[in-house]
């Protein structure tokens, strides 16, 4: 298998990190180590479990027929709604023997070299709390109905699962060449937003489309939006805003499509060819586009969120 690092990093324990590497300062809290572990999984209460049901159910009436087929076959192989918030012990044991990954508890935030580690090791950390009823539409931090019922089941994909693992050991590299931002635009328009083409229809695999009620069918209906066919170099030099719909999302034609493009990518050249704070607008559709479908961008002009703009 081709790897994006020398074949002598190891992974096996926390790396350490250069004095010349800059990642954002975040405050670890007293009651997790080094490795920013809880050491349980929440007790959630019967309203945690109602909230995790509900927000389900609303999901499965809109995904069939707009999530990939991986995803949806992850969700019935973990058994994500039988009911109540996931058991990260079973879940973990499930996925395990699928792909031989597995969930761990994590607290809202942990740091970029943590998250890349966890992820070289096929661990996905996962935030530990769940949205209430006043944030049940939108909500900035991701809880664990984001990172368990968006994430997980692409996990349960081998080519996916593999991809995911080579993401973390990328990350090191791109801290290390003070590159996180590109590659941070590269998780953005695959792991969170990615399309995926299935024959002729085209599907959603990113979580932040998966997790909530309107991106799904935004994201693959709406005439707003660009769609564009993923180039590595192009996605990691392009801006993304977080607190709103897309204006762009890139489009892979398979899994392995994800997997050989990111994996067989020279990053170090890449790296070196990006000039630094250079990002194309995340509304453009510049000349090395394969379009699939260009937008008008309407719903942005009127506003977008919070404007009263119809997702259109
Ligand atoms: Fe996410």
């Amino acid at each position: 298998m081709a790897t994006l690092l020398r074949p002598d990093q190891d992974f096996a324990a926390l790396p350490e990190l250069g004095a010349e590497v800059f990642t954002a300062p975040l405050q670890r809290p007293e009651h997790v180590g080094e490795d920013w572990l809880e050491p349980a999984q929440r007790d959630y209460g019967s309203e945690d479990h109602a909230i995790w049901d509900e927000l389900y159910a609303r999901q499965m009436d809109v995904l069939p027929g707009r999530a990939a087929s991986a995803f949806l076959a992850g969700t019935q192989k973990l058994a994500l709604g039988r009911g109540g918030v996931p058991e990260f012990a079973r879940l973990s044991h499930e996925l395990g023997a699928l792909t031989g990954w597995s969930v761990v508890p994590v607290p809202m935030l942990i740091p970029d070299h943590v998250f890349f580690w966890h992820l070289a090791n096929r661990r996905f950390p996962a935030g530990n709390f769940i949205r209430t009823r006043e944030t049940f539409d939108y909500i900035e931090e991701p809880d664990v109905f984001h990172d368990v019922f968006g994430h997980v089941p692409m996990l349960a994909d081998p080519v996916y699962a593999d991809y995911m693992q080579e993401y973390g050991r990328a990350g090191w590299k791109a801290m290390r060449c003070n590159r996180l931002k590109a590659l941070g635009s590269l998780y953005w328009y695959t792991v969170e937003f990615g399309l995926i083409m299935e024959g002729e229809n085209l599907r959603a695999y990113g979580a932040g489309i998966l997790s909530g009620p309107t991106e799904a069918v935004f994201a693959l209906e709406a005439q707003s939006p660009n769609r564009i066919f993923l180039n590595v170099d192009r996605v990691m030099r392009t801006n993304y805003v977080i607190d709103d719909l897309q204006p762009t999302y890139f489009v892979i034609e398979s899994l392995d499509d994800l997997y050989h493009q990111t994996v067989e990518r020279d990053f170090d050249r890449l790296y070196r060819s990006l000039g630094p704070g250079f990002t194309y607008a995340n509304t453009a559709v510049i000349d090395v586009d394969n379009v699939l479908h260009r937008g008008t961008q309407e719903y942005f002009l009127r506003g977008g969120r919070n404007s009263g703009a119809k997702p259109v």
